[in-house]
Protein backbone atom coordinates (compact mmCIF):
# COMPACT_ATOMS: atom_id res chain seq x y z
CA UNK A 1 0.00 0.00 0.00
CA UNK A 2 1.37 3.67 -1.40
CA UNK A 3 2.44 5.61 1.80
CA UNK A 4 1.27 8.90 2.33
CA UNK A 5 3.24 11.46 0.89
CA UNK A 6 4.96 13.78 4.01
CA UNK A 7 7.52 15.84 4.17
CA UNK A 8 9.65 14.02 6.65
CA UNK A 9 9.77 11.20 4.12
CA UNK A 10 10.90 13.12 1.64
CA UNK A 11 13.96 14.94 4.02
CA UNK A 12 14.11 10.99 5.16
CA UNK A 13 15.08 10.27 1.33
CA UNK A 14 17.61 12.66 1.63
CA UNK A 15 16.05 15.08 -0.94
CA UNK A 16 18.45 17.89 -2.12
CA UNK A 17 15.83 20.05 -4.31
CA UNK A 18 12.48 20.26 -3.25
CA UNK A 19 9.54 18.58 -5.70
CA UNK A 20 7.58 21.25 -7.77
CA UNK A 21 4.55 20.97 -6.22
CA UNK A 22 6.26 22.66 -3.02
CA UNK A 23 7.57 25.49 -4.91
CA UNK A 24 6.00 28.87 -4.29
CA UNK A 25 5.48 31.22 -7.16
CA UNK A 26 7.53 33.76 -6.98
CA UNK A 27 5.51 36.50 -5.89
CA UNK A 28 4.51 34.73 -2.81
CA UNK A 29 8.00 33.49 -1.79
CA UNK A 30 9.78 35.25 0.66
CA UNK A 31 13.82 36.52 -0.11
CA UNK A 32 16.05 35.83 2.26
CA UNK A 33 16.64 39.02 3.44
CA UNK A 34 13.00 39.46 4.98
CA UNK A 35 14.07 37.49 7.97
CA UNK A 36 14.42 38.60 10.59
CA UNK A 37 15.00 41.82 8.49
CA UNK A 38 11.92 43.53 10.84
CA UNK A 39 12.88 44.02 14.56
CA UNK A 40 11.19 41.19 16.35
CA UNK A 41 10.10 42.32 19.48
CA UNK A 42 7.75 44.49 18.49
CA UNK A 43 4.73 41.97 19.38
CA UNK A 44 3.33 42.86 22.90
CA UNK A 45 4.15 40.22 25.39
CA UNK A 46 1.25 40.10 28.36
CA UNK A 47 1.86 39.17 32.26
CA UNK A 48 -1.47 37.91 33.03
CA UNK A 49 -0.42 37.50 36.33
CA UNK A 50 -0.97 41.08 36.09
CA UNK A 51 -4.80 40.65 36.31
CA UNK A 52 -5.16 39.56 39.34
CA UNK A 53 -2.92 42.75 40.55
CA UNK A 54 -2.39 46.27 41.60
CA UNK A 55 -1.42 47.18 37.62
CA UNK A 56 -4.66 45.32 36.61
CA UNK A 57 -5.59 48.73 34.39
CA UNK A 58 -2.34 48.64 33.40
CA UNK A 59 -2.69 45.06 31.51
CA UNK A 60 -5.80 45.82 30.58
CA UNK A 61 -5.14 48.51 28.40
CA UNK A 62 -2.06 46.86 27.17
CA UNK A 63 -4.31 43.86 26.32
CA UNK A 64 -7.16 45.94 24.83
CA UNK A 65 -4.19 47.89 22.41
CA UNK A 66 -2.50 44.75 21.26
CA UNK A 67 -6.34 43.17 20.04
CA UNK A 68 -6.83 46.27 18.38
CA UNK A 69 -3.60 47.63 16.88
CA UNK A 70 -1.74 43.65 16.29
CA UNK A 71 -4.45 40.62 16.75
CA UNK A 72 -1.63 39.02 18.10
CA UNK A 73 0.37 38.99 21.45
CA UNK A 74 1.98 36.28 23.72
CA UNK A 75 0.93 36.15 27.15
CA UNK A 76 3.14 34.73 30.00
CA UNK A 77 2.19 33.30 33.84
CA UNK A 78 -0.58 32.14 31.29
CA UNK A 79 -1.50 29.24 34.62
CA UNK A 80 -0.81 26.67 31.61
CA UNK A 81 2.19 24.17 33.86
CA UNK A 82 5.68 24.92 31.84
CA UNK A 83 6.08 20.96 32.68
CA UNK A 84 3.16 20.18 30.77
CA UNK A 85 3.95 22.37 28.01
CA UNK A 86 7.49 20.18 27.73
CA UNK A 87 5.27 16.94 27.61
CA UNK A 88 3.37 18.10 24.90
CA UNK A 89 6.52 18.68 23.06
CA UNK A 90 7.84 15.15 23.91
CA UNK A 91 5.06 13.39 23.08
CA UNK A 92 4.85 14.98 19.63
CA UNK A 93 8.84 14.61 19.03
CA UNK A 94 7.61 11.06 20.08
CA UNK A 95 4.43 11.10 17.61
CA UNK A 96 7.34 11.87 14.26
CA UNK A 97 9.71 9.41 15.30
CA UNK A 98 7.09 6.86 15.12
CA UNK A 99 7.52 4.89 11.57
CA UNK A 100 4.93 6.19 8.56
CA UNK A 101 2.71 2.96 9.28
CA UNK A 102 1.96 3.43 12.78
CA UNK A 103 1.71 6.74 12.28
CA UNK A 104 -0.69 6.19 9.18
CA UNK A 105 -3.14 4.30 11.79
CA UNK A 106 -4.66 7.24 12.33
CA UNK A 107 -4.81 8.96 8.77
CA UNK A 108 -7.55 11.49 7.72
CA UNK A 109 -10.51 10.04 6.64
CA UNK A 110 -12.38 11.56 3.70
CA UNK A 111 -14.69 14.04 4.73
CA UNK A 112 -13.22 14.49 8.22
CA UNK A 113 -10.95 17.36 9.28
CA UNK A 114 -8.73 15.48 11.68
CA UNK A 115 -6.50 13.27 11.81
CA UNK A 116 -2.97 12.61 10.20
CA UNK A 117 -1.71 13.75 7.12
CA UNK A 118 -1.96 16.76 4.58
CA UNK A 119 -4.69 18.88 4.81
CA UNK A 120 -5.50 22.25 2.40
CA UNK A 121 -3.85 20.26 -0.11
CA UNK A 122 -5.61 19.25 -4.19
CA UNK A 123 -3.58 19.45 -6.56
CA UNK A 124 -4.17 22.62 -7.50
CA UNK A 125 -2.14 24.69 -5.32
CA UNK A 126 1.18 24.92 -3.82
CA UNK A 127 2.04 21.99 -0.98
CA UNK A 128 3.03 23.62 2.54
CA UNK A 129 6.07 22.06 3.61
CA UNK A 130 5.00 20.78 7.25
CA UNK A 131 3.10 17.58 8.32
CA UNK A 132 0.81 17.88 11.06
CA UNK A 133 -1.86 15.91 13.12
CA UNK A 134 -4.58 17.57 14.21
CA UNK A 135 -7.23 16.41 16.91
CA UNK A 136 -10.33 17.68 18.98
CA UNK A 137 -8.63 17.64 22.12
CA UNK A 138 -11.39 19.12 24.47
CA UNK A 139 -14.99 19.60 24.27
CA UNK A 140 -18.33 18.22 22.70
CA UNK A 141 -16.25 17.10 19.20
CA UNK A 142 -13.45 15.53 20.92
CA UNK A 143 -15.76 12.79 22.69
CA UNK A 144 -17.54 12.21 18.95
CA UNK A 145 -14.63 12.54 16.94
CA UNK A 146 -11.09 12.61 19.03
CA UNK A 147 -8.90 11.21 16.78
CA UNK A 148 -6.31 10.51 18.96
CA UNK A 149 -3.16 8.84 17.66
CA UNK A 150 -3.01 5.27 19.91
CA UNK A 151 0.92 5.43 20.27
CA UNK A 152 2.85 7.02 21.39
CA UNK A 153 0.92 5.39 24.64
CA UNK A 154 1.04 8.78 26.78
CA UNK A 155 -0.33 10.77 24.07
CA UNK A 156 -3.83 10.95 25.26
CA UNK A 157 -3.18 11.29 29.33
CA UNK A 158 -0.80 14.37 27.92
CA UNK A 159 -3.18 16.09 25.97
CA UNK A 160 -6.28 15.54 28.47
CA UNK A 161 -4.29 17.31 31.16
CA UNK A 162 -3.23 19.66 28.49
CA UNK A 163 -6.43 20.65 26.63
CA UNK A 164 -7.92 21.20 30.23
CA UNK A 165 -5.62 23.70 31.26
CA UNK A 166 -5.28 25.75 27.66
CA UNK A 167 -9.28 25.59 27.59
CA UNK A 168 -9.23 27.51 31.18
CA UNK A 169 -6.22 30.17 29.48
CA UNK A 170 -8.84 30.68 26.76
CA UNK A 171 -11.96 31.48 29.31
CA UNK A 172 -9.96 33.80 31.30
CA UNK A 173 -8.96 35.57 27.66
CA UNK A 174 -12.36 35.76 26.84
CA UNK A 175 -13.15 37.48 30.11
CA UNK A 176 -10.49 39.61 29.45
CA UNK A 177 -11.56 40.87 25.85
CA UNK A 178 -14.97 41.11 27.39
CA UNK A 179 -13.94 43.75 29.57
CA UNK A 180 -11.34 45.36 27.18
CA UNK A 181 -14.39 45.45 24.23
CA UNK A 182 -15.83 47.36 27.13
CA UNK A 183 -18.74 45.03 28.33
CA UNK A 184 -18.93 43.03 31.78
CA UNK A 185 -16.82 40.03 32.58
CA UNK A 186 -19.27 37.61 31.35
CA UNK A 187 -20.67 38.93 28.20
CA UNK A 188 -18.82 37.67 25.93
CA UNK A 189 -18.40 34.20 27.73
CA UNK A 190 -22.19 33.97 27.47
CA UNK A 191 -23.17 35.44 24.17
CA UNK A 192 -20.60 33.14 22.58
CA UNK A 193 -21.85 29.86 25.06
CA UNK A 194 -18.71 29.81 26.02
CA UNK A 195 -19.41 26.13 28.01
CA UNK A 196 -19.94 24.43 24.86
CA UNK A 197 -16.73 25.73 23.30
CA UNK A 198 -14.53 23.08 22.30
CA UNK A 199 -10.54 22.92 21.29
CA UNK A 200 -9.22 21.77 18.16
CA UNK A 201 -5.42 20.80 18.35
CA UNK A 202 -2.48 20.60 15.75
CA UNK A 203 0.64 19.04 16.39
CA UNK A 204 2.87 20.50 13.62
CA UNK A 205 6.25 18.99 12.28
CA UNK A 206 8.24 21.42 10.00
CA UNK A 207 11.54 19.17 8.71
CA UNK A 208 14.19 21.10 7.73
CA UNK A 209 14.35 22.13 3.96
CA UNK A 210 16.89 21.91 1.63
CA UNK A 211 15.94 25.49 -0.24
CA UNK A 212 13.98 27.22 2.51
CA UNK A 213 13.78 29.91 0.33
CA UNK A 214 11.11 28.42 -2.31
CA UNK A 215 8.86 27.05 0.09
CA UNK A 216 6.31 27.88 2.95
CA UNK A 217 5.91 25.95 6.21
CA UNK A 218 1.93 27.46 5.89
CA UNK A 219 0.61 29.61 2.99
CA UNK A 220 -0.37 33.26 4.46
CA UNK A 221 -3.98 32.53 6.58
CA UNK A 222 -5.96 33.76 9.64
CA UNK A 223 -7.81 31.60 11.73
CA UNK A 224 -11.08 30.22 12.05
CA UNK A 225 -11.39 30.25 15.53
CA UNK A 226 -12.65 32.32 18.47
CA UNK A 227 -9.21 32.97 19.41
CA UNK A 228 -6.18 30.43 18.83
CA UNK A 229 -3.66 29.80 21.60
CA UNK A 230 0.12 28.20 20.25
CA UNK A 231 2.82 26.63 21.58
CA UNK A 232 5.68 26.97 19.62
CA UNK A 233 8.94 25.81 20.41
CA UNK A 234 12.16 27.83 20.06
CA UNK A 235 12.95 27.84 16.48
CA UNK A 236 11.58 30.70 14.95
CA UNK A 237 9.21 30.75 11.91
CA UNK A 238 5.95 32.71 11.94
CA UNK A 239 5.24 35.80 10.44
CA UNK A 240 2.16 38.19 11.33
CA UNK A 241 1.37 40.90 8.35
CA UNK A 242 1.26 44.46 9.46
CA UNK A 243 0.89 47.38 7.51
CA UNK A 244 2.39 45.23 4.24
CA UNK A 245 4.84 43.75 6.32
CA UNK A 246 6.18 40.61 7.43
CA UNK A 247 7.34 40.64 11.37
CA UNK A 248 8.76 37.54 12.72
CA UNK A 249 7.02 36.07 16.45
CA UNK A 250 9.93 35.54 18.07
CA UNK A 251 10.22 32.55 20.28
CA UNK A 252 9.23 33.69 24.14
CA UNK A 253 10.27 30.66 27.00
CA UNK A 254 6.93 29.08 28.22
CA UNK A 255 4.92 31.87 26.41
CA UNK A 256 2.03 30.94 24.46
CA UNK A 257 0.91 33.04 20.95
CA UNK A 258 -2.34 34.51 21.03
CA UNK A 259 -4.38 35.55 18.20
CA UNK A 260 -7.65 36.60 17.23
CA UNK A 261 -9.93 34.74 14.78
CA UNK A 262 -12.89 35.48 12.39
CA UNK A 263 -15.33 34.14 15.10
CA UNK A 264 -14.28 37.13 17.80
CA UNK A 265 -13.79 39.46 15.01
CA UNK A 266 -17.67 38.55 13.73
CA UNK A 267 -18.89 39.08 17.56
CA UNK A 268 -16.97 41.98 17.97
CA UNK A 269 -18.48 43.49 14.54
CA UNK A 270 -15.10 44.42 13.70
CA UNK A 271 -13.56 45.58 15.94
CA UNK A 272 -10.98 42.56 16.93
CA UNK A 273 -9.30 41.69 13.44
CA UNK A 274 -7.92 38.12 12.37
CA UNK A 275 -4.92 38.81 11.11
CA UNK A 276 -3.25 36.91 8.43
CA UNK A 277 0.00 35.14 8.95
CA UNK A 278 2.01 32.54 7.67
CA UNK A 279 5.29 30.20 8.39
CA UNK A 280 9.10 30.42 7.48
CA UNK A 281 10.92 27.30 7.49
CA UNK A 282 15.07 26.49 7.35
CA UNK A 283 17.76 24.47 6.19
CA UNK A 284 19.15 23.19 9.68
CA UNK A 285 16.71 22.77 12.32
CA UNK A 286 13.31 21.17 12.28
CA UNK A 287 10.40 23.48 13.97
CA UNK A 288 7.50 22.15 16.11
CA UNK A 289 4.53 23.93 17.23
CA UNK A 290 1.22 22.86 18.85
CA UNK A 291 -1.94 25.79 17.91
CA UNK A 292 -4.82 25.50 20.00
CA UNK A 293 -8.01 26.40 18.03
CA UNK A 294 -10.86 27.50 20.60
CA UNK A 295 -14.16 26.98 18.26
CA UNK A 296 -17.80 26.35 19.06
CA UNK A 297 -19.66 23.47 18.09
CA UNK A 298 -20.62 23.16 14.54
CA UNK A 299 -24.94 24.40 15.03
CA UNK A 300 -23.78 27.41 16.88
CA UNK A 301 -24.57 30.81 15.41
CA UNK A 302 -22.30 33.18 15.32
CA UNK A 303 -23.19 36.83 15.14
CA UNK A 304 -22.07 40.39 16.57
CA UNK A 305 -23.02 40.83 20.06
CA UNK A 306 -25.99 43.09 20.50
CA UNK A 307 -24.33 45.41 23.55
CA UNK A 308 -21.69 46.37 20.96
CA UNK A 309 -24.33 47.75 18.23
CA UNK A 310 -25.88 51.06 17.49
CA UNK A 311 -27.14 53.41 14.60
CA UNK A 312 -23.78 54.39 14.46
CA UNK A 313 -22.18 50.74 14.85
CA UNK A 314 -24.68 48.63 12.44
CA UNK A 315 -24.15 44.98 12.45
CA UNK A 316 -21.09 44.74 9.76
CA UNK A 317 -21.69 40.87 9.45
CA UNK A 318 -24.87 38.27 9.22
CA UNK A 319 -25.66 35.62 11.76
CA UNK A 320 -24.74 32.23 10.82
CA UNK A 321 -23.80 29.39 11.71
CA UNK A 322 -20.46 28.30 12.40
CA UNK A 323 -21.08 25.19 10.03
CA UNK A 324 -21.60 27.43 7.15
CA UNK A 325 -18.85 29.53 7.60
CA UNK A 326 -16.59 26.64 8.12
CA UNK A 327 -17.74 24.26 5.38
CA UNK A 328 -15.20 23.89 2.24
CA UNK A 329 -12.39 25.35 5.00
CA UNK A 330 -9.87 22.22 5.62
CA UNK A 331 -11.02 20.71 2.25
CA UNK A 332 -10.45 23.98 0.08
CA UNK A 333 -6.76 24.97 -0.97
CA UNK A 334 -5.53 27.89 1.54
CA UNK A 335 -5.91 30.71 -1.01
CA UNK A 336 -4.00 33.51 0.64
CA UNK A 337 -7.24 35.21 1.14
CA UNK A 338 -8.99 35.85 3.91
CA UNK A 339 -12.20 33.32 4.37
CA UNK A 340 -13.80 36.35 6.35
CA UNK A 341 -13.87 38.58 3.75
CA UNK A 342 -16.23 36.33 1.55
CA UNK A 343 -18.75 36.80 4.01
CA UNK A 344 -18.93 40.99 4.34
C1 LIG B 1 -0.64 27.95 12.08
O1 LIG B 1 -0.82 29.13 11.76
O2 LIG B 1 -1.54 27.10 11.97
C2 LIG B 1 0.70 27.48 12.59
C3 LIG B 1 1.53 28.55 13.20
C4 LIG B 1 2.90 28.09 13.57
O3 LIG B 1 3.37 27.01 13.21
O4 LIG B 1 3.60 28.84 14.27
FE1 LIG C 1 -2.92 29.84 11.77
Amino acid sequence: KALLEMVQLLVAQGVKQVPEKFIQPEHIRRTVHEVGAVCSDMIPVIDMAGLDGDNKDQVMADVAKACEEWGFFQVVNHGVPPVLMQEIQQVSKDFFALSPEEKEVNKIKPGTSVGYGRLFETGKTVANWVDRITIWSYGEQSRAEPCMPPKPERFRQVVDEYSEAVVKLCMRLIETLSTTLGLEPHILGEHINVKTVGLRTSFNYYPPCPQPELVLGIMPHADTSFVTVLQQDETPGLEIEKDGQWILVPPVKDAFVVNIGDLLQIVSNGKYRSVMHRVLVNNTVGRYSFPNFFMPPKETVIQPVKELLSETNPPLYRSLKFAEYISGFYVKPLTGRRLIDSFL
